[in-house]
């Protein structure tokens, strides 16, 4: 007899349909066979299913038996077809009524003893269900939960094939994962380092707030314990609070990464170690996993000593943080993974660490200096827009200031403020903060004053901008005058902007 059980696959982080169809006879010599280009752990799924099934008190068909998985010219990997071939079986050797079956999306691992086990990616794929009409989806229970953030998607969540069969026979009830508040979970404050502990560095601090309010990159040079690490974890604190849409497309990619915590609420703060791999940073590698920079979309990547990583790993960020996207190969396909994040960085000018600093003197060789600011390349540098200097605040200094600094929610209500206006200039565009304009939408969106106008132009030639620094002196001089609530970009934001640039060039021109 034929069954047959709609499931879903996932290439990157996009879910595609995928029917299993499993054909039964009795009687004959007993074969197995898994058609529709398997990969290798669906290829085992047989024994995990045999085991499973015969550990569960359920009948394994012995006649011979054809599994295929369509559509054919897609490659299956992973185990997370267990479930729907074990299903397959049941129906095609009559232990479920085929109907029990039908409109029902089937997700899931087996373990030996016929526990379900959690997959990997399961919200992009009921995502692309329910915009397919899929109303009811049977899944391990530890994936249940993933659900939660989809209204018109009824997710069971079963422990065992015992009792998804049990479920299926209407001999049990369980009852659909319930939908959550998910407004109020979104609007919860970020746990995050205080800005009112940092003292001082009012200049670094204000880069901060401009990098939370438009997305942009920020790098922070200055000496040791000048605060550069403790002002960058506060980062999380003032960055505004995502919108449902930006949510689910970043927990696409975390439950597409292995995830299984649900809605990912917060924007992602991502700080790998400078001995992390470039797979593990941009992504690939053998299973073709969204590498940090993916996990960092929609928030922020805090690489911390950045001369410290390696150069082909930094010059592997530059094609992502032009596209938004990182394409990384994997055997038989190309996946795209989107990459949208803001970067911040921070840094020692130089090995002693001391080179600028106004408070101590430097003891390296302009050469070592030199050789040490070259590990960061120019294309790199090229995309940050916001370059700062900290120097270190003497102690008896900081401690004279009695009044705290303004705090982190102070801060954050502001900058909630300066995307509200970017995001009602964007509506329906998918683009969320001034640093993700292109360049088409420049002229619409970043319209100067008559004096903004003549000063920009006077300075793109007084400090030969390329045509990138020229773009992004513009987005950022938008962010200014957003911070200010002003319709259009004045002389003051030009400079303001132009002047993160300057910094730059007095540490790498000379
Ligand atoms: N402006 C400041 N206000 C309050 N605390 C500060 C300030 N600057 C530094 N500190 C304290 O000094 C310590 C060192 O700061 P931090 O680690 O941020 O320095 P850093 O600039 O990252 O140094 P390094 O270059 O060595 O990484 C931290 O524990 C922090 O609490
Ligand atoms: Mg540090």
């Amino acid at each position: 007899m034929l069954a047959s059980v709609l499931s879903y696959g996932l290439q990157g982080i996009e879910g595609y349909p995928m029917q299993v169809e499993v054909d039964c006879r009795e009687g004959g010599m007993p074969s197995f066979e898994t058609v529709g280009l398997p990969g290798a752990a669906v290829k085992e799924s047989r024994e995990r299913v045999r085991s499973a099934l015969l550990n569960s008190g359920l009948r394994f068909p012995y006649g011979p038996t054809t599994v295929n998985l369509a559509p054919a010219d897609v490659r299956k990997e992973g185990p997370r077809y267990d479930l729907p071939i074990a299903l397959g079986l049941l129906a095609a050797s009559k232990q479920l009524p085929p109907e029990a079956l039908r409109g029902l999306l089937v997700l899931g691992e087996l373990s030996l003893d016929g526990r379900l086990r959690p997959i990997t990616g399961v919200l992009p794929m009921l995502i692309r269900a329910r915009a397919d009409g899929v109303t009811r989806a049977l899944l391990p229970l530890e994936n249940a939960g993933e659900a939660a953030c989809l209204e018109g998607m009824q997710a069971y969540g079963a422990e065992s094939i015992g009792q998804a069969v049990a479920f299926l026979r209407g001999e049990t009830a369980i009852e659909p994962v319930p939908v959550q508040d998910y407004e109020h979970l979104l609007r919860q404050t970020p746990a995050s380092v205080d800005l009112a502990q940092v003292r001082g560095q009012y200049a670094a601090k204000r880069a901060l707030e401009i990098a939370a309010s438009g997305g942009h990159n920020l790098l922070l040079i200055g000496p040791p314990g000048s605060g550069k690490t403790l002002l960058a974890r506060c980062l999380p604190g003032i960055l505004p609070a995502m919108g449902f849409e930006e949510a689910l497309e970043t927990t696409r990619i975390h439950s597409a990464a292995g995830s299984r915590e649900g809605l990912v609420t917060q924007r992602p703060f991502r700080a790998p170690h400078h001995t992390a791999s470039a797979a593990a940073l941009v992504g690939g590698g053998r299973d073709a996993m969204p590498g940090e920079i993916s996990k960092a979309h929609n928030g922020v990547l805090f690489l911390d000593e950045l001369p410290e990583f390696p150069r082909t790993v930094l010059e592997a960020l530059r094609q992502p943080m032009e596209d938004g996207v990182v394409r990384v190969a994997r055997v038989g396909a190309q996946c795209e993974y989107p990459a949208r994040f803001s970067l911040v960085c921070a840094m020692n000018p130089c090995a002693c660490g001391d080179y600028g600093s106004r408070v101590k003197a430097c003891r390296c060789t302009p050469l070592a200096i030199e050789r040490y600011l070259a590990r960061v390349s120019g294309p790199l540098l090229d995309r940050i827009d916001l370059i700062v200097e900290m120097d270190f605040v003497p102690a008896e200094e900081a401690l004279r200031q009695r009044a705290p600094g303004e705090s982190s929610a102070e801060v954050r209500r502001r900058v909630e403020r300066a995307r509200a206006l970017a995001a009602e200039r964007y509506r329906g565009t998918g683009i969320y903060a001034n640093a993700h304009l292109s360049g088409a939408q420049l002229e619409e969106h970043c319209a100067l004053d008559e004096e903004g106008r003549r000063f920009l132009q006077a300075a793109m030639g007084r400090m030969k901008l390329s045509m990138r620094a020229y773009t992004r002196v513009l987005k950022l001089a938008r962010t200014l005058a957003d911070m200010e609530g002003e319709k259009k970009i004045g002389a003051g934001h030009v400079a303001e902007a132009l002047s993160y640039r300057g910094t730059g060039d007095k540490y790498w021109k000379g």
